[in-house]
């Protein structure tokens, strides 16, 4: 295959991108993301504050303008996210108790039922735990109470039961770390509570101080064994190591349950970590760089 899609699909698997709807003007940009990628992230636009800016006023705007480019170029899409401590809406912000307990509820349901049918997989909620200790983090969602994050997927199931739900998050890469335990006795549990729960994202967003670990597919296979899909959802490696991306590669095709993998952007030029840290497959230019060859002829 020629293209980081249809080289995917061989395996039955999924490769994505995110996609900014300011780029959508850009033909380099839309050129790149139409012919490689068979899965859409909106990067920003179905975050909390952009499709519920003001308590019960959602606006779909730019979340649809993504969609859309998404499902006319023949994607599939992402949902992402529904509930997170970061880019709350200020009201939100302000917000505790069984007040935003309500809100939270009400979000999932306003989003989701807009968007009803129409996603793969939603991340219900994202990055819930602390980066060590293996607990959750503090937030005001965490101190509404322990539960909301099984409201937030019992909430979730009901609202659109066709889509997947992801509990998504960074960090969770390196099946030794505290956080990736964490997580998994969550899922673990929900599994044997009965709560909905189709998957967990591995953001895998790797850097000097969260560096690849070859017991990547340990943790791959790990969350797999608990009855859940993974998906790699924001895949970015500074500095661009070939090899690196190959390994991330491999040891999802080496697991039956890893279902995808999306990277956090086009271009290097287009990655919020900044043109400098050139984490992606494609160069500033468009061209595609010695990792972009690496991924396709481990796929
Ligand atoms: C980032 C976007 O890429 C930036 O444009 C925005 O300013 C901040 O959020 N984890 C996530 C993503 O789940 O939503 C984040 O996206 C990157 C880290």
């Amino acid at each position: 295959a020629s293209t980081l899609g249809a080289a995917a699909a061989q395996s039955g698997r999924y490769f994505g991108t995110a996609i900014s709807s300011g780029r959508l003007g850009d033909s380099a940009y839309t050129t790149i993301a139409s012919r490689e990628f068979t899965m859409v992230t909106a990067e920003n636009e179905m975050k909390i504050d952009a499709t519920e800016p003001n308590r019960g006023q959602f606006s779909f705007t730019s979340g649809d303008r993504v969609y859309n480019w998404a499902v006319q170029n023949g994607k599939r899409v992402r949902g992402h996210t529904l509930a997170w401590h970061s880019q709350q809406p200020g009201w939100m912000q302000s917000l505790s108790g069984s007040a935003l307990r309500q809100a939270m509820i009400d979000h999932i349901n306003g989003v989701m039922g807009h968007y009803k049918g129409k996603i793969y997989a939603w991340d219900v909620v994202n990055e819930a735990y602390a980066d060590s200790g293996g607990g959750r983090r503090d937030s005001n969602l965490q101190r509404t109470g322990n539960d909301w994050i099984e409201v937030a997927f019992r909430t979730a199931r009901a609202a659109d039961p066709a889509a997947k739900l992801c509990y998504n998050d960074y960090n969770i890469d390196n099946w030794t770390w505290a956080k990736t335990q964490g997580v998994y006795n969550m899922v673990r549990d929900f599994k044997a509570r009965g709560v909905p729960i189709d998957c967990v994202g591995l953001q895998s967003h790797f850097n000097g101080n969260s560096p690849y670990n070859s017991n990547y597919r340990t943790t791959i296979q790990s969350f797999a064994a608990l009855g859940v899909d993974v998906q790699i959802t924001e895949l970015d490696i500074q500095g661009g190591s070939a090899t690196t991306y190959a390994n991330v590669v491999g040891d999802c095709l080496a697991v039956p349950r890893c279902a995808g993998i999306s990277v956090w952007g086009v271009r290097d030029s287009d990655s919020w970590l900044g043109a400098g840290a050139a984490p992606l497959l494609f160069d500033g230019n468009g061209n595609k760089k010695p990792a972009y060859t690496a991924v396709l002829n481990v796929l």
